[in-house]
């Protein structure tokens, strides 16, 4: 970055044109560093899923390029909101901190506050700030990420606040930098958006339509990344075993798996998120041959009840779901299967509920990610009758999440006594002497270690179950 002239005019092709807007961002916050007579700090703050967290890792490594030092706290010269709006409470959380950042912009005129994610997607959030919260610097969405830098510099020259959200996507821009939270695992974008249009969801209008990194491009960066010293990728999108379908030449996630799989060094390969409609044969084979692929797969079911599942446009029914599972756990013995569900769709029975609670109870998932329904405006699930009231949504959702939690807590403690390849990711911080880490099937261990184990595959013996963690040591 360092022979970048500057003074030049910009490049029009991307990725060139931020690396110059990087480059002028560098030097005109080397100045007010100068200044101030200190660096200048970042807080980046992430609210929404895996892929909005990535988001951020790509966020911050432009941000430590221009110059700011990350730290934890809001005080910071300039704050960040990767936003969530896949649920109401999401975006309350939102609008709920702002109101602190106000009075911290107060005390700090120079302070920079910035919001991006995928509530800026929505008009009326947008219309929100700038009403509302007109002193918000900087309001990006989730197409025009990559421009983070331009955005920035434009910010710094003019003074005022800039607001640019798409409302598609225009391409995919590779090759921008990426600052990894952990040196030893990554994760790894392979399709952006979702084509699926689930009658309660929001993320298709928020992040567009599905588009497929070229398989090239993936198996180059996770070779990268493993040059680098990582040691386990989780592969990204809304539906992964869509990936491949609209690319020029198609291929599938069976086949990306199998390249990925080729590439020495790596250890562990987890995805996320399945949907169940699109689950093939060819990938549950993948699965059960490979050594590398991790035995855990998040399978959301949403609803149990196959009328429910139909107005949820999920394409599958009850049986097909109890079929899957079925066919996974016959290849891949052992497996732990997670899941999502919501209660509380509109026009929910007793009976519809209850069917979700039978599945549950059939599946035994080794854990789940449960949640009440959320009117989303603009989905067709949102002009739907027979809103579920208040009352009988928490009781619902309290029966469901009693069951789910009785039946993770047995299920997790099935490998006690075993010996188990643990990847070790941290130090624990409330036992002195101990590191945490993580089996294959993505359940938490603890064991006696200390920092020079990070990053390494060690094996286990898992002497004891505590419920939703396993206490061990080493063999
Ligand atoms: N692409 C993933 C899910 C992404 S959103 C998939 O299809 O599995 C994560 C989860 O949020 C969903 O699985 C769903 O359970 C939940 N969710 C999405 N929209 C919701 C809404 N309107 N109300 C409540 N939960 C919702
Ligand atoms: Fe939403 Fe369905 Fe797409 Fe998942 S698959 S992101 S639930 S529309
Ligand atoms: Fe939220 Fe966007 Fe992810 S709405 S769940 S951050 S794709």
């Amino acid at each position: 970055m360092n022979d970048i002239d500057i003074n030049s005019s910009p490049p029009t092709d991307e990725p060139d044109r931020q690396y110059h807007y990087m480059a002028k961002c560098k030097s005109l916050l080397a100045e007010k560093s100068l200044h101030l007579g200190r660096p200048l700090t970042m807080c980046v703050q992430t609210f929404g899923c895996q892929m909005n967290a990535h988001d951020s890792e790509k966020i911050i490594a432009v941000l430590e390029r221009v110059g700011y030092l990350s730290v934890d706290t809001e005080d910071a010269d300039l704050v960040l909101y990767n936003t969530c709006t896949v649920r109401e409470n999401a975006n309350e959380r939102v609008y709920g901190r702002l109101g602190n950042l106000k009075r911290l912009k107060k005390n700090h005129p120079d302070k920079l506050v910035a919001l991006c994610g995928c509530m800026m997607q929505e008009a009326k959030v947008v219309a929100t700030i700038q009403t509302q919260y007109p002193w918000v610097d900087v309001v990006f969405g989730t197409h025009n990420i990559y421009k983070l830098a331009e955005l920035l510099h434009d910010r710094l020259l003019s003074g005022e606040p800039i607001i640019d959200v798409w409302d598609h996507a225009e391409g995919i821009v590779e090759d921008l930098p990426v600052e990894r939270k952990y040196p030893f695992k990554a994760g790894v974008n392979v399709t952006y958006g979702c084509d699926n249009y689930c009658s309660y969801c929001i993320v298709p209008y928020v992040r567009g339509r599905e588009r497929s990194r070229a398989l090239d491009d993936v198996v180059r960066e996770i070779r990268t990344q493993v040059a680098d010293g990582v040691v386990e990728v989780m592969l990204l999108g809304q539906n992964v075993n869509s990936y491949g379908k609209n690319l020029p030449s198609p291929t599938t996630f069976a086949k990306l798996l199998k390249e990925i799989e080729r590439i020495d060094g790596l250890k562990r390969i987890r995805f996320m998120t399945s949907h169940p409609k699109d689950l093939s044969d060819d990938l549950i084979q993948v699965m059960g041959e490979s050594k590398k692929v991790c035995k855990h797969l998040h399978l959301p079911l949403q609803s149990g009840s196959s009328r429910i599942l139909q107005l949820m446009n999920r394409r599958y029914g009850k049986e097909d779901y109890l079929s899957l599972v079925e066919r996974i756990r016959s290849t891949v013995p052992d497996i732990s299967l997670t899941t999502d569900v919501i209660v509380g769709f509109p026009g929910e029975t007793e009976e519809d509920f209850l069917e979700t609670l039978d599945v549950v109870e059939k599946v035994r998932f080794d854990g789940a990610f449960t949640f009440q329904y959320s009117v989303r405006t603009g989905t067709p699930a949102a002009d739907m009758e027979g809103r579920i009231g208040e009352s009988v949504m928490k009781e619902r959702f309290d029966r469901l999440l009693s069951l789910v939690n009785r039946i993770a807590a047995e299920e997790c403690g099935r490998h006690e006594g075993r010996v188990m390849e643990v990847l070790v990711e941290s130090v624990n911080q409330k036992e002195a002497g101990y590191v945490t880490g993580r089996l294959d099937n993505n359940s938490l261990v603890h064991l006696p270690g200390d920092e020079s184990l990070i990053g390494k595959i060690v094996d286990v013996l898992l002497r004891e179950s505590r419920g939703f963690y396993y206490l061990g040591e080493r063999r």
